[in-house]
């Protein structure tokens, strides 16, 4: 049985059957319990543990996520990198429903979310001109390449709060200041990932093309679940083949994030 993992996913809730030999872990953090319980497995030969971010029932709407809590249990049970899929709206004509970007930057236009580990006890500013692990990304891209993903390698993405979607003005602002895509849970997600020294991967897959891009009503929840729904076979076989191909040594800064900074507690081992 596996009881530790290194890498975590952090997805919605049709990949629990990724997992050889899973069992499941009920973890308590000093932030409170995470979305869900963890299922730890296998995928080949790494140990993978799976949190379903809204909860098993989707509970939790984006602004409603225990962000910090889920990337504590994580790092608590061993985890080192973290890989988040996620479903993005594209801002963009050329970028269509399938298609999977993999970031390299955001903007953060939520409001009101806890953004950090250390509003207390001492002041710690960690590194964020690139958030997300290169290591990772490079990985994710070349998997998904191999695997005739349509790709996009890199491009900015600008996190809402929500959970409304966005107006068509805002969507075509976006637009003008050159960012492709758009969801809700891209943040805090990666600077807590980086606040605890752990490599943080977006795999951001297209659903719709929001509002300032199309014409008519503009995108729908039932939309996005649905394309989602469709295209979970896809994802789930990209998610194991980018678990495979990770390397099992990190030689990426992301574990270093923390050095030389005066941490007012200790991280989770
Ligand atoms: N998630 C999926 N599609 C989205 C959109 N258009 N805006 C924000 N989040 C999304």
């Amino acid at each position: 049985m596996v009881t530790r993992a290194d890498i975590g996913v952090i997805g919605g809730s049709g990949f629990y059957s990724l997992l050889d030999d899973a069992t499941e872990v009920e973890v308590t953090t000093p932030y409170g319990p995470p979305s869900d319980v963890i299922t730890i497995g296998r995928i080949g030969t790494r140990s993978v543990a799976f949190l379903p971010r809204h909860g098993r029932d989707h509970r939790f709407s984006p602004h409603r996520i225990p962000y910090r809590a889920n990337l504590w249990a994580l790092r608590s049970l061993g985890v080192r990198q973290v890989l988040a899929p996620s479903a993005v709206g594209s801002l963009r004509p050329e970028l269509g429903p399938g298609t999977l970007v993999v970031p390299d930057q955001f903007v953060d236009r939520t409001s009101g979310r806890v953004q950090t580990y250390y509003d207390d006890g001492g002041v710690v500013h960690v590194a964020f001109a690139d958030p997300y692990c290169p290591t990772g990304r490079a990985t994710a891209v070349s998997t998904a390449r191999s695997s005739q993903w349509e790709l996009v390698d890199g491009g900015t993405l600008v996190v809402i709060e929500g959970p409304r979607f966005s107006t068509r003005a805002e969507s075509r602002w976006f637009t003008a200041n050159g960012w492709s895509i758009v969801g809700m849970t891209g943040f805090p997600e990666a600077v807590l990932a980086r606040e605890l020294a752990l490599c943080y991967t977006s795999l951001s897959l297209v659903t719709d093309h929001d509002a300032g891009v199309e014409a008519g009503e503009g995108v729908t929840h039932e939309e996005v679940l649905a394309f989602f729904g469709t295209n979970i076979t896809r994802i789930r076989s990209l998610i194991t083949d980018v678990v495979t191909a990770l390397p099992e040594k990190r030689t990426c800064a992301c574990g270093n994030a923390l050095d030389g900074l005066k941490l007012p507690f200790d991280l989770p081992e």
